[in-house]
This record gives C-alpha cells, sequence and structure tokens, in this order.
C-alpha cells in the first residue's frame, strides 16, 4: 500500500504540481525540461535555446519594445496582437483607408507598408555576467552608492564585452539583482505592415470584454521584418529584402484538447512574486484601491460625454481604453488576492521560513529581514500611497490632462534651471512637437469635469500633511472654474503662445498662468514632501528584497526551482489547456468557437458589430480546412501558462514546437498572477491559430500569405 502510495505521488505529483513560473531559455535543461516532458513535451530543451545551432528562441522576438511576436515563415513573416500593432495600423489609417476599421491585407509584397519607428529585437545569446557586474560592488556600505556603481558596471561592460557591430549588449538583472544576464541582440528596424483584422474581428468585445473570458476576439495582426542584402538589421531602404530567420514556427491546424501540453515563449514586463506580505497587504488595501477610485471618476466622467458626443467618443477612444485596461486589471487583482488567499499564503510561507532561518543558523545574515520589511513597509505606506496620487493625477498622463501638461512645463523649467538655455530650446522643441499630439486628444471641457472629481478625491484622500498650500480648504467646481477659464494649457494655441520666446520669457509667462502654478505648487510640494523619504525608504527596501530573494534560494530546497521576477527578458512558460471555475457553480470550458461570436453579436454596436463577410461565411458553414472534428471554427482557448503584460503576441506551441496559438490577454479572476500565482483560477488566454489562418484565408482572401506557411495537418511522426 505504502509503495503504491509512493507510487502515485512520483507519478501524479510532477504533473500535477506545476506551480506558474516564467524560465529562463537558457537555463531550462537543469531546472525544467523533467517536468517539461512529464507535461508532454516531445521537443528537448536545446531545441527551445541553444547557444550553437538555431532553436525556438530564434523565432521570437520582442515587438517594439513593449509585446511579443513570432516568425511564421522563411520570409520574414510575422505575426503579433492586434493590440500590438494598433499604433501602427492606427497611424497608416486615414479617413479614406480606414484600416482599422475595414483591415488591411497586403495580396503582394509591394504593396506591404513600411511603419516609421516600429522595430522588433531577436536575441542572438544570453550569457550570465553577474561577476562582472558586481566587481567591486560587495565592499562598498551605502545602498545608494553600491547601485551607483552596478550601473557604472554595466554601462561599461554592455560597451566593451564582444558583439558585431550591428549588434547590442543588454544587460538585464534577476532574482533582484542576484544575478545579471548579457543578452546580445539586434534590433530590425525595417517592420511593414502585412494584414491586419478589422476592429471589428481584431479588437471584438473590445472594453467590455478585455480580461474576460469566454472570449471571442480575434486579436492576430501580421507584419514582414527586412534586412539589407547580408541579412542584417537595417533602416528602411526599397532595396532591403525580407529577413530569413534562423528559425520560424510550423503552424499546427491539427487541433487541442483539454490537458494539452502548451508553451508560451515572450517577454513578459513585471511581476513581483516575492514580495514580503506586508507589501501584498499594502497593494491590497491601501495602493492598488487608490488606483481604482481616480480612475472610477476619470472613466465615469470620460464615458458620459463618449456617450452623448460622437466626435468626443473617438477623440477619447485611446485613452479610455489605456485607463480602463489596467483599472479593470486591477479590480481583478484585488478579488483575486482576497479568494486565493494570497495573504494567508504569503504569511505562512514567512512562518516556514523563520523556522528555516534558525535550523540553518543564520539568524544573523537573515533574522532580522521579516522585521525590517514590517517596520518598513509600515514607514513607507502613507509616502508610497502619496506618490500614486501623484502618478495618477499628474505624473503620468492617464486620467487629467491640464496637471499633466503644467507638469511638463516645471519639467522644463527645471531643465533651464539645472543644464541652461540650449538644453531648454532643445526639450521645448521636442515638447511643443509633443504636445500636437496630446492637444489632439484633449477637450477642456471634458477635462475640466475630470479635474474637478480628481482634485477632490487628491484633498481628500491622499495623505494630507504633503499637500501644497494651494490646495488647502478648496472648494473644487470654484477652482475648476477659476483654473480652467484662466489659464492658456487649455488649448495648443495656448500653449504655443507660452512656449514663444526665449527661455527667460517663456518661464516669465509661464510663471503668471493660473494652471502652470496650480501643477508647479503641486508639484513642488511632492518633489520636497514625498520624493526624497519614499525614495530613501524605498532603497531599504530594495535592498531588504534583494537579501530576501537570496535567502529564499539558499533556503529552499532544489526541487523548489525558483524563477525570477520579468523583467522583459525572453521567458518559457508552460502548462496544459484547463477550463477553471472562477465561482461556485460556475466552470468555464477551455475553448471558444465562432458560434460564440454569433451570440455575442449585436449589429452596429462599437463592440460587438461582425463584419458582413464573417456572418456569411458562418451561414454558409465556408471553414475551409480550419474547422474541428465537429465542423466547428475554434476562436480562442485558455491554458494555465503563466504570463503578463508583455506577453501579447507571444507564440502558444504544442508539443512539438508548432503554433497553435497566439496569446493575447488573462482571465480577470486571475490576474493577480504578477503578485501571486494561483493554478486554480489563473490562465492565459491565446487566439487558435486556426482562427488566424480562417481569417487570413477565407475572410480576406490572401492566400498569398498561406501559401508562405508550412501547415501541419498531421501529427508529426518525429522519430526520437
Ligand atoms: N488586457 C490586455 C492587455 O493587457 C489587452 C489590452 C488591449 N485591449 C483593450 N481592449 N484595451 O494588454
Ligand atoms: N494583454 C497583455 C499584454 O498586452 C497580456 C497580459 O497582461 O496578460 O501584454
Amino acid at each position: 500500500m505504502k509503495f503504491l502510495r509512493l507510487l502515485l505521488i512520483l507519478f501524479v505529483l510532477p504533473t500535477f504540481a506545476q506551480q506558474g513560473g516564467m524560465w529562463i531559455p537558457s537555463l531550462l535543461k537543469g531546472m525544467n525540461e523533467t517536468e517539461m516532458k512529464n507535461l508532454g513535451m516531445k521537443i528537448t530543451a536545446e531545441d527551445i535555446y541553444s547557444a550553437n545551432k538555431s532553436s525556438l528562441k530564434d523565432a521570437v522576438p520582442q515587438f517594439n519594445g513593449g509585446c511579443t511576436a513570432e516568425m511564421i515563415s522563411s520570409k520574414g513573416l510575422l505575426l503579433t496582437n492586434h493590440h500590438c500593432g494598433f499604433d501602427a495600423i492606427q497611424n497608416q489609417s486615414s479617413l479614406e483607408h480606414d484600416y482599422l476599421t475595414n483591415g488591411f491585407w497586403a495580396y503582394k509584397m509591394d504593396e506591404e507598408l513600411p511603419n516609421k519607428d516600429l522595430y522588433v529585437t531577436f536575441i542572438v545569446r544570453i550569457e550570465d555576467v553577474t561577476t562582472k557586474v558586481l566587481e567591486g560592488v560587495a565592499s562598498i556600505a551605502s545602498e545608494a552608492e553600491k547601485q551607483k556603481k552596478i550601473q557604472e558596471n554595466i554601462a561599461t561592460l554592455s560597451k566593451t564585452l564582444p558583439k558585431e557591430s550591428w549588434q547590442e549588449n543588454q544587460i538585464r538583472t534577476f532574482y533582484d539583482g542576484n544575478q545579471y544576464l548579457l543578452f546580445v541582440v539586434e534590433n530590425f528596424k525595417d517592420v511593414r505592415l502585412v494584414g491586419a483584422p478589422p476592429s471589428s474581428i481584431g479588437k471584438f468585445g473590445s472594453d467590455t470584454d478585455n480580461w474576460v473570458w469566454p472570449r471571442h476576439t480575434g486579436d492576430f495582426s501580421l507584419f514582414r521584418v527586412y534586412a539589407d542584402k547580408n541579412g542584417r538589421p537595417a533602416e528602411y531602404s526599397k532595396d532591403n529584402i525580407p529577413y530569413t530567420p534562423k528559425h520560424f514556427f510550423p503552424i499546427s491546424i491539427k487541433g487541442i484538447q483539454e490537458n494539452d501540453f502548451t508553451m508560451v515563449m515572450g517577454y513578459p514586463g513585471r511581476t513581483q512574486e516575492y514580495l514580503p506580505s506586508y507589501a501584498v497587504d499594502q497593494i491590497m488595501t491601501t495602493i492598488d484601491p487608490a488606483r481604482i477610485e481616480i480612475r472610477n471618476h476619470a472613466l465615469k466622467v470620460q464615458d458620459g460625454f463618449m456617450r452623448k458626443d460622437n466626435a468626443i467618443k473617438i477623440q477619447y477612444a485611446a485613452k479610455y481604453a489605456s485607463t480602463a485596461n489596467y483599472w479593470k486589471k486591477w479590480i481583478g487583482e484585488v478579488k483575486g488576492l482576497k479568494k486565493s488567499n494570497a495573504l494567508g499564503a504569503k504569511q505562512k510561507f514567512e512562518k516556514e521560513f523563520t523556522d528555516k532561518i534558525a535550523k540553518a543558523g543564520k539568524q544573523a545574515e537573515y533574522g532580522n529581514l521579516l522585521a525590517d520589511f514590517k517596520t518598513n513597509y509600515e514607514a513607507i505606506t502613507p509616502y508610497a500611497l502619496a506618490r500614486e496620487y501623484a502618478t495618477e493625477i499628474f505624473l503620468r498622463n492617464s486620467n487629467m490632462d491640464l496637471l499633466n501638461f503644467g507638469y511638463k512645463l516645471y519639467q522644463l523649467e527645471q531643465v533651464y534651471n539645472t543644464k541652461g538655455e540650449q538644453a531648454f530650446n532643445d526639450r521645448k522643441t521636442n515638447l511643443v512637437n509633443a504636445f500636437e499630439g496630446f492637444y489632439k486628444e484633449f477637450n477642456p471641457t471634458v477635462d475640466k469635469a475630470i479635474f474637478e472629481q480628481v482634485i477632490n478625491l487628491y484633498v481628500t484622500k491622499s495623505p494630507k500633511q504633503f499637500l501644497p498650500n494651494s490646495l488647502n480648504n478648496i472648494n473644487s467646481s470654484e477652482l475648476a472654474s477659476d483654473i480652467y477659464k484662466n489659464t492658456k494649457l487649455t488649448s495648443y494655441e495656448g500653449l504655443k503662445e507660452l512656449m514663444n520666446g526665449d527661455a527667460k520669457s517663456v518661464i516669465e509667462k509661464i510663471n503668471q498662468d493660473k494652471g502652470y502654478i496650480l501643477a508647479k505648487s503641486i508639484a513642488e510640494a511632492y518633489e520636497k514632501n514625498v520624493l526624497p523619504k519614499f525614495n530613501e525608504l524605498n532603497l531599504k527596501n530594495i535592498a531588504s528584497q534583494r537579501t530576501y530573494m537570496k535567502a529564499i534560494m539558499e533556503l529552499s530546497p532544489k526541487s523548489a526551482r525558483i524563477f525570477p521576477d520579468a523583467n522583459s527578458t525572453l521567458r518559457v512558460t508552460y502548462g496544459k489547456v484547463k477550463g477553471y471555475k472562477p465561482s461556485d457553480a460556475v466552470t468555464y470550458s477551455s475553448m471558444t468557437y465562432l458560434d460564440g461570436v454569433m451570440e455575442k453579436y449585436v449589429p452596429g454596436d462599437y463592440e460587438f458589430d461582425v463584419p458582413k463577410k464573417l456572418i456569411e461565411l458562418y451561414n454558409n458553414k465556408d471553414y475551409g480546412q480550419y474547422a474541428d472534428k465537429n465542423g466547428k471554427v475554434p476562436v480562442a482557448f485558455i491554458a494555465t501558462n503563466h504570463t503578463t503584460g508583455g506577453n501579447s503576441g507571444s507564440p502558444a506551441l504544442d508539443a512539438n514546437g508548432n503554433l497553435i496559438g497566439c496569446n493575447f490577454d488573462r482571465v480577470w479572476e486571475g490576474t493577480m498572477s504578477d503578485i501571486y500565482y494561483s493554478p486554480e483560477i489563473c490562465r492565459n488566454i491565446m487566439v487558435d491559430a486556426r482562427y488566424i489562418l480562417f481569417i487570413i484565408d477565407k475572410y480576406a482572401g490572401a492566400k498569398n500569405i498561406i501559401d508562405e506557411l508550412k501547415i501541419v495537418k498531421q501529427t508529426p511522426t518525429k522519430k526520437k
């Protein structure tokens, strides 16, 4: 009996023990290969990353610094999300050629559209450079000096470590400063638009369905990477030739099922999986709720105007979508953290951690860590909250613009004070250019209404002791009227007027503008009362976190396999196709179909309209080779891959390394996976490759694209 139990544990455990993780491709062999094979993978770690031969990693570039993409033909054809290509598609669009609304397809290579500033980054190789980066650091006592030395070392090494002239060295920290890896990369700058479905397919469901399962979005677009005649990166030229990648993915249309192995490769941006409970508590109870509340107000005002006025709807569409994206994510995050009892799990972990320290006799080194965290997180909370308010209200232009515009001018004034006239003029020119775009998405009436609400939140909710005198005892609606009536910052003309003249006169003028005066007083109070203390305490947390990470790695059993937090470098995550139970009595299956698109169809709706051609194809069951065994066209599916922002556009691969989908989102209940991954409710969402091909082939009729692909129809009989 005992033996049987043991056997069971041995065989069953590896398949269920999978707890998320974003792994470094060059280290899979030692860390993950066995588990991946147990989960069903048929290829080897060496097939995924090899220093010597072509491997899967050669087909996975980062897309424009933020998303991920994959190569799908020998002629440089690239697949990513519609929402990753959105800016490029938008920039190519005009009233006569509205590619966002109608889609775009190049039926010949010379119809492809070049894109200014769009680039993709391929990794040539990865090397550990920890010792080099940390040279001369250990003997430095002050944390700030330590960080400075590390930055200096990184700058020097990036210049001196061997690479070809057309390549770039990037050094990134892993495990909170305990490991440093070098990435030798190539940036390709001639990337042309090949295909994009209409938004009613590529953005189907829009904000209502964002972060939601079941999902029916065909979130994909196609580009082509061009190189010079030697196959190397080059600026756009009509003489460039399609890039031949060292590897491209065959696309499998065999179909997938619940529990099939899947793997996602990509560039996840940022996770915080090793925070102490105090930090998680702060996010859950202080930071996220503040952000959510501010955006609640901003979004409600925007929505009110957008519903009444079509011009405002268009003007604010992008702003609304980007504000709403993380607003919705944070709501899901808090819910998920609570539901999965992340705090309890962290506290339990910390208890065990304390015992391990005692057992290992490491009190001197690690004994104070948790107590330090507790003190520090308590001390930093008001500063962190004030910083969050500042970020939402004026440091970043997401909610309301006026104070952010003022803040940008405040920075300009600082440039003059610290760097002089020439730097001021350069900055001013750039700003004036950039402002032209900002004002296109700015409406003073909407902004004023948001200002009124948000400034009220600021004075009532952000810690009072840090606020400037200018906000003492204000009536937000009177303040709003006064400011918006008297400032020149409400129009581009007004701004240009303020910016006209030499540095001295510009600074004199802005310092008489009511909007600027208010923004400056808020910024100054923030920089004086909040930032220095925040930075001081934060530096302590950074140092503690580095030591904590080191201790966790040291004191965990080898089998624990600790992955480094995401840092926008290439990672591999793997899991299984799997549905989930978001709540009592509710179960979601893992696959959606074209039938579901039709169920959600609302004629003329800006989120749920369906193109006529797609309805025809559906009515005629004209699915070509892209339907499943039951004659249905799959649209999207979910799996247990651990992904985050930046993984959008990532290739979803089957056990043989064939492309089965393109990653684009996560389920709402599991968005806390950035802080705490729960295998029960964390799922990534992918467009099914068959839907992508169906749209290209049947909807767009772009046979030229289909002909370029390597489509896998039968189970490949790969011999071992
Ligand atoms: N939630 C996804 C991500 O974080 C998709 C965002 C784009 N879609 C949208 N409706 N805003 O990027
Ligand atoms: N939608 C995200 C992205 O754009 C992916 C995610 O957060 O799951 O990268």
